[in-house]
């Protein structure tokens, strides 16, 4: 199959158009396993859930089952999840503590460092002649961590993870290092499933605030209704009402580098999040002069926006949620959402902000389900033929986009506009069509040039 050929031209990312096909296609989506999620760095885990050695956690790279375990001298490696015997997923628990991981089908079991350690009936059945050191479990290659985040990556020749990331890290930042003891995660992990192609999530969450006033309209109503709101520590007074995020759009900024991207608006005071309980805006308040001094005041004040690095990983200040979509299919992808606190935050303020991210973006959440109704509802039209050959649109902020001149990365300073989707899909696009990541890096340098 000739990639460059069939895969480029679904994305024009120059003329702003997408063929819809890129949401449906098997055979695009079994390419994507190989080239997408083969080569990119992936998220695995946040160091809060593997503290000690012989911690470990279950996860997915594309639809690839790994195991993350702490290691003995403190070091962090993951393994397919799959036995070298026959192939029988190895480890079936989300999350725990072990010396060993024992295969449920005919007993081989692996060490924490993934080597096979033990045979049962070695000597009957292969006569101690078996080479155990060749069986050991399928590494991940590339594991790097980063700010309590750990990644791995099954392509031993990509680039390394902050050049990966670039300026995505100015944001991630953000997100991660408003306090001197880094982050934790708190309250569990929710997980559900969601009937829509993994790039409609994470493409709104890496571009599109275009839908916030629009699908979440119903959801800011009834909270400028509600007598609980404390957007700003306390209940609101009769008559007052949050300022919607979006009241400020034309100070945001979209941004895109290497697929990833930062769809969000500037604020200008450290609690404003209409969203969480006043635990937590007043949290945020009390420690913003610590989060300033190290983060500066444009990303202390919290960046009111969502973000998503390519592919798969997305988070939203404020609410604090960390979400990875897990692709099950064309049609279908898991939602893991993490939600992501200080750690030397008070035990209320974690409590408050449990509530507050699960009220928000728990899978009953009321941001959550506008949202996921939309992606939903996209899908299930492009089970039709004829829903499948027009392209879709992506055409806003072409022609118009004014490059910051501040320092804070970004391509455009008007942030209802679909910059970062032009450079996820096409991020994606060299993907898809390259054969290793010296081309991909060549076919972005052309990109650029070309202005797209
Ligand atoms: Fe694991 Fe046979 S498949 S021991
Ligand atoms: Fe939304």
């Amino acid at each position: 199959m000739d990639d460059k050929l069939q895969v480029r031209p679904m994305v024009d990312a120059k003329n702003g158009q997408v063929t819809p096909e890129i949401y449906t296609d098997e055979a695009i989506y079994q390419l994507e396993l190989e080239r997408v999620f083969g080569r990119s760095w992936l998220f695995l885990a946040h160091e809060s859930l593997i503290p000690k050695a012989g911690d470990f956690f279950t996860t997915f790279m594309g639809e690839d089952p790994v195991v993350v375990v702490r290691q003995k001298d403190g070091s962090v490696e993951a393994y397919l999840n799959q036995c070298r015997h026959r192939g029988m997923r190895l480890c079936h628990a989300d999350s725990g503590n072990t010396k060993a991981f024992t295969c449920a089908y005919h007993g081989w079991a692996f060490g924490l460092d993934g080597g096979l350690t033990s045979v049962p009936l070695e000597e009957e059945a292969y006569r101690n002649k078996l080479d155990k050191s060749r069986w050991g479990l399928t590494r991940v290659p590339r594991i790097t961590l980063y700010k309590g985040l750990v990644f791995g990556n099954w392509d031993a020749n990509a680039p390394a993870l902050e050049d990966y990331m670039g300026d995505m890290a100015w944001y991630l930042d953000g997100f991660l290092d408003r306090r001197e003891g880094g982050t934790e995660v708190v309250g569990g992990i929710h997980k559900w499933t969601i009937e829509c192609n993994w790039k409609l999530a994470a493409e709104q969450f890496c571009s599109d605030q275009y839908h916030a006033p629009y699908t979440h309209a119903s959801a800011v109503q009834v909270l400028q209704a509600s007598p609980a709101n404390k957007a700003d520590g306390k209940p609101l007074g009769e008559g007052q009402t949050p300022r919607p995020v979006w009241a400020d759009a034309l100070g945001g900024v979209q941004f895109s580098g290497n697929g990833h991207g930062s769809a969000f608006f500037f604020t200008e005071k450290p609690d404003a999040n209409v969203w969480v309980d006043g635990e937590v805006s007043s949290y945020f308040r009390d420690t913003y002069p610590e989060a300033e001094q190290r983060l500066g005041k444009v990303r202390a004040l919290r960046l009111a926006g969502h973000n998503t690095l390519f592919p798969t990983l997305s988070w939203l200040n404020g609410t604090q949620t960390l979400r990875i979509w897990h692709p099950k299919g064309p049609n279908k992808i898991e939602v893991w959402a993490f939600c992501i606190c200080d750690r030397d935050a008070p035990v209320e303020v974690k409590d408050a902000l449990i509530r507050s991210h699960a009220r928000a973006f728990g899978p009953a959440g009321f941001l959550e389900q506008d949202d996921s109704e939309n992606w939903v509802e996209v899908q299930k039209v492009l089970r039709g033929y004829k829903a499948r050959q027009a392209e879709f649109c992506i055409q806003m902020g072409m022609g118009f986009e004014e490059r910051r001149q501040d320092g804070i990365p970004g391509l455009t300073n008007y942030t209802f506009a679909e910059t970062a989707a032009r450079g996820f899909y096409q991020h994606w696009a060299n993907m898809m069509s390259a054969e290793n990541w010296s081309e991909i890096n060549d076919l972005s340098a052309a990109d650029q040039q070309e202005g797209v």
